[in-house]
């Protein structure tokens, strides 16, 4: 069939981790793929291999039946094929004209000078063409994450893409610029394009894919149209057995008060932000990306300073002027960016989890090696963390598994109040049911839990209460049991620009 994508018996190792064990995978033009699997079952490496990022072991890629080998993204990209990644790698200070014609700008009559009119003009067609709305000539700087991705798929299209890959390309997305992309992969499909979507969130792939393969310990598990597999089943497929119970049974029992903050304000846009979190319970917090709620954590956690406002802790003044306050009276903050502010990626995972928790495990002087391993070993079983030993480099394991490795670290630190930004971001079914046990049995054992995040259902499975805010405000201060997804959301909204 022409256009058609064939990778057959892909090896992939990686030192002693074979990542991929002989995958074949077949995606066709006009048709959403999805690619379904836990943490570390190989999606982005058997995509990378197709990028041309990685090169593979062995096993061969068909296009149009043509057998073909790409040894750099370059290759890949001549032969059609795009990968959308994570982190964006636009030229923040340019236009987005710029962007698009950067390496291959269109030159006047005079030598040496650049035809700016008909670029522009070039960007205004192929933005008409597609139905994106964007202005030529705006910075990347000034874009938000939904537009930096159009960009990116304009400069694919502009390049003659076919094959459209995009690893969790929702995971920094507003709800709204969410629903644009989808549209966006419907018109794409419509013009026979074959779109390969990755991605952890279940209700994403029971919408849009046409295909959907299951990769399990990098073999595919399971393979079929989505018509004949249904959620539950690619479920199954991906952890290997039947998830049930997927929220923990809570006994809502919460006690004192322990943390309050008292009308704070703060130079990232907060204002007269008053809650407070009681020994046993766990507060959501929802709000679209952007309505301060990350911001509030900063504040709490002595990142930024306060402009005005108070804490207390158990009802006593409790002055908290950095980061180091904050652990030493017992707070942890789980980062929603993990890569930037949270782990360090080129030292061994289980250092990850240590290090910052040497005094505690009393190696302020002294490193005591075998005993580190232990801990670590421990600790990575407490989070099932899948590791070949704790001394691979973090930046090796697979996102999910290094948002476990910070999990780990503030277990360890047996904080009293742990702030959980957006825990969940990235990683598998199976892993975000360990985790929401995870914040579950913290909440038993008496401590207090402050979860942030951007998926109503969760906050609504684990919550007691939720808190909702709206640009840099808290708006409503709401008990689980008697609100519904429908109020929060009423809450939440804002008006958002059009992309
Ligand atoms: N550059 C690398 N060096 C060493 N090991 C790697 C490298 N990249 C990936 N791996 C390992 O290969 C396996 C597959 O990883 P991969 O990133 O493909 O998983 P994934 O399915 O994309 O997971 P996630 O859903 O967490 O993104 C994992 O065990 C991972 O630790
Ligand atoms: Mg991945």
């Amino acid at each position: 069939m022409t256009g058609e994508l064939q990778m057959r018996n892909i090896v992939k190792t990686f030192g002693p981790v074979k990542a991929l064990q002989g995958v074949t995978f077949t995606a066709r033009p006009g048709t959403v793929h999805a690619l379904c699997g836990e943490n570390g079952a190989g999606k982005s490496t058997l995509m990378k291999i197709l990028a041309g990022v990685f090169e593979p072991d062995a096993g061969e890629i068909y296009l149009d039946g043509q057998k073909r080998t790409f040894s750099n993204p370059g290759d890949a990209l001549e032969a059609g094929i795009s990968m959308l990644y994570q982190e964006l790698d636009l030229a923040e200070d340019l236009t987005v004209t710029e962007n698009l014609f950067l390496g291959r700008e269109i030159r006047g009559r005079i030598p040496f000078i650049l035809n700016r009119k008909a670029m522009i003009d070039q960007t205004v067609e192929q933005c008409r063409l597609y139905g994106f709305e964007l202005n030529p000539l705006a910075p990347v700087r000034t874009l938000t994450a939904g537009q930096c991705q159009i960009v990116e798929l304009l400069k694919a299209l502009m390049r003659s893409a076919r094959i459209f890959v995009m690893d969790e390309p929702t995971s920094s997305l507003t709800e709204a610029e969410a629903q644009r992309l989808f549209e966006i992969i419907r018109r794409l499909r419509g013009l026979g394009m074959t779109i390969i979507y990755i991605s952890h969130r279940m209700e994403e792939v029971a919408r849009l894919a046409d295909e959907i393969t299951v990769l399990r310990d990098g073999a595919v598990a399971a393979s079929a149209p989505a018509s004949e597999m249904d959620i539950p089943t690619v479920v199954r497929h991906m952890v290997g057995r039947e998830l049930k119970d997927y929220y923990p049974v809570r006994r809502s029992n919460p006690g004192a008060v322990l943390f309050e903050a008292d009308n704070l304000k703060t130079a990232e846009g907060i204002e007269g932000v008053s809650f407070a979190v009681r020994s046993g319970e766990i507060v959501g917090m929802a709000g679209l990306v952007g309505a301060g709620r990350t911001e509030t954590a900063r504040a709490v956690f002595g990142v930024q300073p306060l402009l005005q406002g108070a804490f207390r802790w158990q009802g006593k003044p409790l002055v908290i002027a950095s980061p180091a306050d904050a652990i030493r009276q017992g707070i942890a903050y789980l980062t929603e960016d993990r890569k930037r502010t949270g782990l360090c990626t080129i030292l061994p995972a289980g250092w990850n989890i240590t290090l910052p928790n040497y005094p505690r495990i009393g190696m302020r002087y002294l490193l005591r090696l075998r005993k580190e391993q232990a801990i670590c070993e421990e600790y990575g079983r407490k989070v099932s963390v899948r590791w070949s030993s704790p001394g691979v480099r973090a930046a090796d394991l697979s996102g999910g598994n290094q948002q476990k490795l910070l999990i780990a670290r503030w277990l360890m630190a047996q904080s009293q109040f742990l702030i959980f930004d957006e825990p969940t971001r990235g990683i598998d079914v199976g892993a975000k049911r360990e985790v929401y046990q995870m914040l579950a049995d913290l909440a038993e054992q008496g401590k207090a839990v402050l979860m942030i995040s951007s998926e109503l259902p969760e906050l609504f499975g684990l919550c007691d209460r939720i808190l909702v805010m709206r640009r840099g405000r808290l708006v409503a201060d709401l008990e689980t049991r008697k609100t519904t997804p429908e109020e929060v959301m009423h809450y939440a909204a804002v008006e958002e620009p059009r992309l």
